[in-house]
């Protein structure tokens, strides 16, 4: 079973971008923890980044298709700034009936007024935020409890 980790714009910067929110591990660093997290479940991991909106539109579709041939676990998604204003994510992952799991890495609810509301929120499974880079980890343990029973 596959689970697809997706990161959208500026999330190519972490470790650098303002670390006092999104702390000092990189992308890289991420997602080889998600790789890893996901091998302890047997999870082939898919990652990917994209500073562009319809990239992420793209890969969920490529989701919706393995979850109709059976063989999707789950979906990480932080859409970063693109969940704050994408009408698009919140239809594709309607189209699509994935199970996705929305993750910010900070508080987005202790920052400023326009961070608080998400277009895709109403359409995932769950939402997580404030773990820091930990929640890619737990989003994945997730998934693996869903799958279980
Ligand atoms: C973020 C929070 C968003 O508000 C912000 O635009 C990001 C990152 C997070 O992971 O905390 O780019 O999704």
């Amino acid at each position: 079973l596959v689970v697809f980790v997706l990161n959208g714009p500026n999330l190519n910067l972490l470790g650098t971008r303002e670390p006092h929110l999104y702390g000092s591990q990189t992308l890289d660093d991420v997602e080889a923890l998600c790789r890893q997290k996901g091998g302890q479940y047997g999870f082939e991991v898919r990652c990917h980044q994209s500073n562009h909106e319809g990239d992420l539109v793209g890969w969920i579709h490529d989701a919706g298709q393995l979850h109709r041939d059976g063989r999707l676990a789950g979906v990480v998604l932080n859409a970063a700034a693109y969940t704050h204003t994408s009408v698009a994510l919140l239809d594709a992952i309607k189209g699509t009936g994935i199970a996705l799991i929305e993750l910010h890495i900070s508080n987005v609810h202790a920052r400023e007024q326009f961070r608080h509301h998400s277009y895709i929120a109403s359409a995932a499974k769950a939402v997580m935020c404030g773990f820091g880079v930990l929640g890619y980890g737990l989003a994945i343990d997730a998934i693996a409890q869903w799958q279980s029973h």
